[in-house]
């Protein structure tokens, strides 16, 4: 049977850490951090998340504002919204939630952040400083993932490490993050031919594929340590294996992730849930990343 990387009393320990940090940082500053978060259009999973990341700046002692613009707003308004933050010296940190509207350009976006105020590390300034070593911001997930392992005693070095996913936002940056602590990483995508091999090598598997239950029992070397990030929502069933719907009839869903949690927890030397695993931890990065930038502007680190 796993043991249970807990992701949701990990992220606790670190935002605790987090709050003294600020509480101690503010004496020299003269002012608390301050976050803003951008929000274009009312995706409710981008409310969710913008709201939970909002209350936990808040909770640790930085000042937060969600500055929240109709989904029809030119790119150029939003160029200059973000100039006017970049602009704010008091101001720390920024990030513009995932997804935006088709006509406005991510890439754009990402680059109208000044990187010194980037709690994404989106900024390709900020993910060559990650790819060199240098210090700065970390992508969110990554650095997650990393604090999750280390909270739990596990020694990335010498492992042999799968990635599964290559995506710009965790799989690409992870497996560098991984290499630089002497994992010896191998990426799997959706044209490796045999991912049940390459995966059974692995002494670490991150599984960020984003397709549910793609990682199986069979895929797993006993005693591994699994870290699961997908965040899929499937339809919910009763124990008939009929759908369940809410009060207005609607068809209720439920998070999985990429990892068939009852085939490989029994196998696994370590596990990752979800929900409570990765989530809350890159909740949590994004604040260290935050007090990162805040120190960085402040001349305190
Ligand atoms: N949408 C989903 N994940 C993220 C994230 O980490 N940052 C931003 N800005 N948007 C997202």
């Amino acid at each position: 049977m796993a043991k249970i990387l807990d992701g949701k009393a990990t992220a606790k320990h670190v935002r605790i850490r987090l709050k003294r940090e600020i509480k101690d940082l503010i004496l020299l500053a003269e002012h608390p951090p301050q976050l803003v978060f951008i929000q274009v259009g009312e995706n409710p999973a981008s409310t969710t998340y913008v709201n939970l990341k909002h209350k936990m700046a808040e909770r640790i002692g930085c000042i937060s504002t969600v500055n929240r613009l109709p989904a029809t707003i030119p790119q150029d308004e939003l160029l200059e919204a973000i100039e006017r933050y970049n602009r704010d010296r008091h101001v720390h940190g920024m990030l513009v939630q995932l997804p935006l509207p088709d006509h406005i350009d991510e890439h754009v976006i990402a680059q109208a952040i000044a990187p010194a105020k980037d709690v994404d590390c989106f900024h390709p300034v900020n993910v060559g400083r990650m790819m060199l070593g240098l210090p700065g911001p970390k992508p969110a997930t990554p650095l997650g993932i990393i604090t999750l392992l280390e909270e739990h005693g596990i020694e990335i070095k010498g492992l042999s490490v799968t990635v599964l996913g290559r995506s710009n936002l965790v799989g690409k940056p992870l497996g560098l993050m991984l290499l630089k602590r002497h994992g010896t990483v191998t990426y799997c995508h959706t044209r490796t031919r045999d991912l049940a091999s390459e995966c059974r090598r692995a002494d670490l598997l991150v599984a960020a594929a984003g397709k549910a239950g793609i990682v199986t029992g069979e895929m797993v070397k006993p005693g591994a340590v699994v870290v699961d990030v997908g965040t899929n929502f499937i339809p919910a069933l009763d124990e008939q294996g009929q759908p369940l719907l809410d009060e207005d009839g609607q068809p209720k869903f439920r998070q999985v992730g990429d990892v068939v949690f009852d085939e490989v927890e029994p196998l696994a030397g370590w596990i990752s849930p979800v929900p409570g695993g990765v989530g809350p931890m890159t909740i949590a990065s994004v604040l260290a990343n935050t007090v990162t930038l805040y120190k960085a502007i402040e001349g305190l680190d």
